[in-house]
């Protein structure tokens, strides 16, 4: 391992230190660079920066590695409950027994929303995607919850995280039940945390709502598997906003906004869409030949990953996930069919090889929600809800680091030169 690596840049000769994380690559500290040559680094998209340090996350995309505090994705899905990963991502130890009942007990209590908040809803077209929803209700928690606001208060914080994990699945609910013109249902302390959300969005006044327990199951390892997930487009918008200093709700609404895109979270809806387009077995090799069109923006929706050049792992569970529901549930879906095929064509194709393009997270996961009962414009909605914790331990790990500062890339500037300004009476 090298300390330092040399550059000759601007006529001098530079040695800029290298430093190592705990695993995976080394990283070049060129935050003196532009000081010393007068010269950026130019990186649009970041594929080759690292925008911060972390300990919450790690991902080898050559090995289809995914650890959250160490701990692997496929061990945490089959083991733990999205309670458990979000006090280990927030806190970064798995809790014990009394550890894990008080995180609980206090997420738990924080379920509800100030009751004025439900006439925000009323705002909204019923049609409206229920993402543009979370985007402007959970921005509107900001005019809210002023006591949780002092980002330079750690109790403060952990407050605006525990009300921000709490309230995002009442919140989704709100939003489907808006959009099916069905009443709002309070929070059941009673129930677990997913089995509330499940109550809240399909339970109704008129009768009891009884938990589907495979169903709650399986919905608490969807959690887990979208819970966090490194430096992804919604986490560094997280951060560049937190950067300045901003309301911690706003932040979060920031977050749901670059989330909601279909080359990000938005892609699990898309994902579905396109393979109901697709419709039969039949038709897979005129959309894989699309998707390998150059002159065809069409790609294959839950296919690729900026990091994961080798399968996501979450794809994995995700998949076996959806086998296990299907079955219990007695449910079958020919779209599920289509998935399976179209994976095992693409995976055969040479251009999806040499690419590295396999299933993400988003590949399957339509199929799961879709067979539970959701419609496919809540699917991002529920990423949004799982994300939220991972949005939130992130915010936390920069606001709390002594090193932090607002964040404020340069450019490489290709406009005009300076010229003098042209009186209109002089234009032609
Ligand atoms: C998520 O970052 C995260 O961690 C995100 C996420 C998380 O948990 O936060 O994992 C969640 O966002 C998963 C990704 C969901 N998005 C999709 O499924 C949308 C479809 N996939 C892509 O658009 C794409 O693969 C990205 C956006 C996911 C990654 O894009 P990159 O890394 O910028 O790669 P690229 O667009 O430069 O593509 C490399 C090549 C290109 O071909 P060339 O220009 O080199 O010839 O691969 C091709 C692309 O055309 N390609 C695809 C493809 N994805 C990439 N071709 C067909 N179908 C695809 N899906």
């Amino acid at each position: 391992m090298t300390d330092s690596v040399k550059l000759n840049a601007a006529g001098k000769d530079l040695d800029l230190k290298v430093m190592s994380g705990s695993v995976g690559p080394d990283v070049i500290d060129i935050r003196k660079l532009y000081a010393q040559t007068g010269m950026f680094t130019y990186d649009p998209g970041f594929t080759s920066t690292a925008s911060c340090d972390s300990a919450i996350t790690y991902i080898d995309g050559d090995e289809g590695v995914l650890l959250h505090r160490g701990y692997p994705i496929g061990q945490l899905a089959e083991k733990s409950s999205f309670m458990e990963v979000s006090y280990l991502l927030l806190n970064g130890e798995l809790p014990n027994k009394s550890e894990l009942d008080g995180f609980t007990h206090t997420i738990t209590r924080h379920t509800m929303l100030h009751e004025q908040l439900a006439s925000f809803f009323r705002g909204f077209r019923r049609d409206a995607h229920p993402m543009a929803i979370m985007c402007g209700v959970v921005g509107a928690l900001s005019a809210f919850y002023h006591d949780s606001a002092d980002i330079t208060d750690p109790q403060q914080r952990m407050i605006a995280s525990h009300r921000l994990i709490a309230k995002m699945p009442t919140i989704a609910a709100m939003a489907y039940k808006y959009s099916v013109g069905q009443p709002f249902l309070y929070p059941d302390n009673s129930l677990s945390y997913t089995g509330n959300f499940l109550r809240m969005t399909f339970g109704v006044p008129a009768e009891e709502y009884v938990v589907n327990p495979i169903v709650e199951r399986a919905m608490d390892r969807i959690f887990i598997l979208h819970a966090d997930h490194e430096q992804n487009a919604s986490t560094s918008t997280v951060r560049l906003a937190g950067s300045s200093g901003a309301n911690p709700f706003a932040c979060i609404a920031a977050g749901i906004a670059c989330l909601w895109g279909p080359a990000h979270g938005g892609a699990n809806e898309a994902a579905l869409n396109m393979l109901r387009e697709i419709g039969t077995v039949d038709r897979i090799p005129e959309y894989i030949a699309r998707a390998k069109d150059k002159n065809d923006p069409f790609r294959l929706m839950g296919f690729g990953h900026r990091v994961y050049k080798n399968y996501d792992p979450r794809a994995t569970v995700m998949q076996q996930t959806v086998r296990e529901v299907l079955g219990e549930l007695g449910v079958t879906d020919p779209v599920f069919d289509v998935a399976l095929k179209l994976e095992e064509m693409a995976l055969n194709d040479p251009y999806f090889i040499e690419k590295k393009l396999f299933p993400n997270v988003d590949f399957y996961s339509g199929v799961i929600l879709s067979a539970i009962g959701f419609p496919t414009t809540m699917f991002t909605a529920l990423f949004a809800l799982a994300r939220t914790v991972g949005w939130v331990a992130q915010w936390n790990e920069m606001i709390s680091d002594p090193e932090q500062k607002i964040g404020r890339p340069r450019q490489l500037y290709t406009g005009p030169t300076q010229r003098d300004f042209v009186p209109l009476a002089d234009r032609s």
